[in-house]
């Protein structure tokens, strides 16, 4: 790491073929770590990806050396108190996005557009995109969607928006109708991945997919494959952060709890409860 810049620490080993072709004109760059080069990684080791919906967790995140963060939608579910993501709008993810870019100097953000945000129209799909950079500084987004979402990621991606795709459980409308269950329909998968790759995505979640066809789009696909409860053998993976903080009482199944800190936060403002009531705090 170099000095700190404008309160910001800034990574040294930034490969050159991923920054941007100029510098601002004070203090090192800022740079961002680009889609391609994110691309680039593909066949090289796993890389890991985490939400993160706030300034603070999203420094967390970039200091942990995970530097692609996604804003997800799931904001909705870990955040917002809803039961689903459908409600999420898209000021709310603006407004939780640029917290994510805030808390963050060198990595990738994608941000998720909601349910609502991209279905209507391509006109509707890439003004939502632009504000997505414009307003919460992203790097790129991602939607939900296969063969029939394709349109909106190939408009998207000629305003030179990166974009990732996302099916197997797509959890915008799987309350609607198809759920939760792990998707084995190998053929449409297929169809799905290779319609959104075809379309310009440069990387694609694949979400509670039976592994072997996991393995087989991440062999097929010339872009990465982000698996989420979709096996081991996909060229990155993401876990919600609140998942994988164990800031609930339950995870997902296909989740791992890497620490148990709603447990803890609950501990710590007890006894912060008890030492105010009992006059142990403050000590004078
Ligand atoms: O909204 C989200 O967090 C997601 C990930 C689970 C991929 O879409």
């Amino acid at each position: 790491m170099q000095p700190e810049t404008n309160g910001v620490m800034v990574a040294s080993n930034i490969a050159k073929d991923d920054a941007r072709p100029y510098e601002p004109a004070k203090g090192p760059a800022l740079r961002r770590i680009t889609a391609g080069a994110i691309k680039r990684r593909k066949g090289t080791s796993v890389v890991p990806m985490v939400t993160a919906y706030d300034t603070p967790f999203a420094s967390f995140a970039e200091e942990a050396g995970i530097d692609w963060i996604l804003c997800g939608d799931s904001l909705g579910n870990v955040v917002l108190g809803y039961d689903e993501t459908t409600s999420v709008t898209m000021d709310q993810m603006i407004h939780h996005t640029a917290a994510v870019s805030r808390g963050t100097a060198r990595a990738h953000i994608v941000a998720d557009m909601p349910f609502g945000s991209y279905q209507v129209s391509n006109e509707d799909a890439v003004c939502n995109a632009i504000r997505f950079v414009k307003e919460a500084g992203a790097q790129s987004v991602k939607l939900e969607g296969g063969v029939h979402e394709a349109d909106r990621v190939r408009a998207i991606a000629r305003t030179g928006i990166p974009v990732v795709g996302h099916i197997g459980v797509t959890p915008q409308t799987a309350g609607l109708g198809p759920g939760y269950r792990k998707r084995t329909h190998r053929d449409r998968l297929l169809a799905d991945a290779l319609a959104i790759e075809e379309a310009g995505a440069y990387a694609i979640v694949l979400e509670v997919v039976d592994f072997d066809i996991a393995r087989e789009l991440t062999e097929r696909l010339s872009i990465l494959t982000i698996g989420i409860g979709s096996g081991n053998a996909c060229d990155a993976q993401v876990l919600v952060l609140h998942d994988l903080l164990g800031m609930y009482p339950h995870s997902p199944p296909f989740s791992k709890r890497f620490a148990e800190i709603g447990a803890q936060s609950t501990a710590a403002l007890r006894e912060y409860a008890t030492a105010v009531r009992e006059r142990n705090f403050p000590e004078t």
